[in-house]
């Protein structure tokens, strides 16, 4: 199934296995919920993107948006694939940092990064810092006298282009937070070029996030075409949003075809590199979560539900944006699905709910549920709602399981109530 993990078999005891573990054995040794990632999967997605898009443009460099998942464990893996870095955050930079990624192959975003932020990624001699705003030009061309350094940067444009997306995962119409508008891009390069310690490398933009369409991203490589070749740049970033199939109708475009059109348009007409940067297409379907189901509460002819140990807090995006996601009883996957069940988490809000009307085989208290494709967006928007610790996370492999992020206790939570 296209929203497994590359791994995913049904062993002789009918469990779910991912990575050569079985996935009731992983809930039992770690504990509920908890965070499933696939190594394998995580590899042939590094691996695909630089493979296809290598094949059609040989110049190009792919990073990984670890807004998506940003864990030491996570980026060691993907960094050792050959892939560099988008980051958002000075927390970003710094488990980057910590994590061995080279400074060079970080790209650092933001529609308002700090001062400080800018200057602890000029200290940290980061690669490209992607100027999002005139404002920003300006707070950078001061940090790079205030350390005397200087900044390679991109310029970030906003396409105007429509990507059919969640409205709050789409970033490239006009009425967008993100990047410069198209109508001030000659003043921006001009500034940007009076700058004595920045250099402009080239341009940069992002429709969205979870597209399906190859088109939006051929219009935007025309677009950044016309400005490489107007304003004479070596680089163009072109984002990522690459869409993952969260249900088994999802059918993402492959890699091989948006390889292909986006090269079709910059092929013989520029040198310039390409960069991409996806994120939810590298490790969305690495991930799985768990759950212990706690009660089924029925209400006879309105609503079964599965009542679990996690919800809104480990996994917000059903709530914030109606996503939906897949699941299947672990210790009973091949069993047919029967009756719709709504799944539930354990949050005070009647919102929380993980997914609406799915048909599962039948369950009771105790089973273990996978929620499907969950490695994306969901540990790196995971709150405390409740103060209930966010889950830990292990890495399978070729039979075994590695922690990577440990479960969250009661004196985290506390770490930082100043007045105990
Ligand atoms: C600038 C930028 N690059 C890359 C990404 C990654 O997008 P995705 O996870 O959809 O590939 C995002 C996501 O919001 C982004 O804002």
């Amino acid at each position: 199934m296209r929203n497994l993990p590359d791994t995913a078999k049904i062993n002789k005891q009918n469990h779910l296995e991912i990575g050569g573990c079985d996935t009731v054995k992983l809930a039992q040794e770690f504990g509920t919920p908890l965070y499933v990632l696939d190594e394998k999967t995580i590899r042939n997605r590094c691996q695909g993107y630089l493979k296809s898009f290598k094949k059609y443009y040989p110049n190009t460099a792919v990073v990984y948006a670890c807004k998506a998942l940003c864990t030491a464990g996570v980026l060691k893996v993907v960094t050792s694939e050959g892939l560099g870095l988008d980051v958002s955050s000075g927390g970003e930079i710094f488990t980057a940092l910590k994590s061995g990624c080279d400074p060079k192959k970080i790209y650092f975003h933001g529609n308002n990064k700090s001062k400080d932020e800018l200057k602890m990624a000029l200290k940290a001699g980061i690669g490209r810092i992607v100027v999002d705003n005139l404002q920003e030009l300006e707070n950078l061309d001061e940090a790079t006298k205030q350390t005397n350094t200087s900044a390679q940067i991109l310029l970030r444009i906003n396409p105007g282009i429509e990507a059919h997306t969640h409205e709050y995962i789409k970033t490239g119409t006009i009425d967008s937070k993100f990047g410069v508008p198209q109508n001030e891009i000659d003043n921006a390069v001009k500034l940007a070029r009076k700058k004595k310690l920045i250099r402009l490398v080239g341009f940069h933009a992002h429709i969205g996030s979870q597209i399906f369409d190859v088109k939006p991203f051929v219009d935007e490589a025309k677009l950044l075409l016309s400005l490489t070749l107007k304003y004479k740049t070596e680089e163009m970033s072109l984002g990522g949003g690459f869409g993952v199939s969260y249900l088994t109708s999802d059918e993402p475009p492959s890699l091989d075809l948006i390889a292909k059109e986006i090269s079709q348009v910059l092929k013989n007409k520029t040198m310039a590199k390409l960069v991409l940067e996806p994120g939810r297409s590298i490790v969305g379907n690495a991930g799985v979560t768990l759950y212990t189901v706690g009660a089924v509460k029925n209400i006879p002819g309105i609503r079964k539900y599965l009542f679990v140990d996690g919800g809104m807090s480990d996994n917000p995006r059903p709530i914030l944006y109606q996503a939906k996601y897949d699941a299947k009883i672990a210790n009973k996957a091949n069993d047919k699905p029967g009756e719709k069940v709504t799944v539930a988490g354990r949050f005070c809000e009647s919102g929380d709910v993980l997914i609406r009307d799915i048909k599962l085989a039948e369950a009771n208290v105790g089973d273990i549920l996978a929620v499907l494709c969950t490695g994306a967006y969901n540990y790196s928007m995971a709150s405390n709602y409740n103060r209930v610790g966010r889950p830990a996370m292990v890495m399978v492999g070729g039979g075994s399981a590695t922690l990577i992020l440990s479960r969250e206790s009661y004196e985290d939570l506390v770490r930082n109530d100043a007045v105990l």
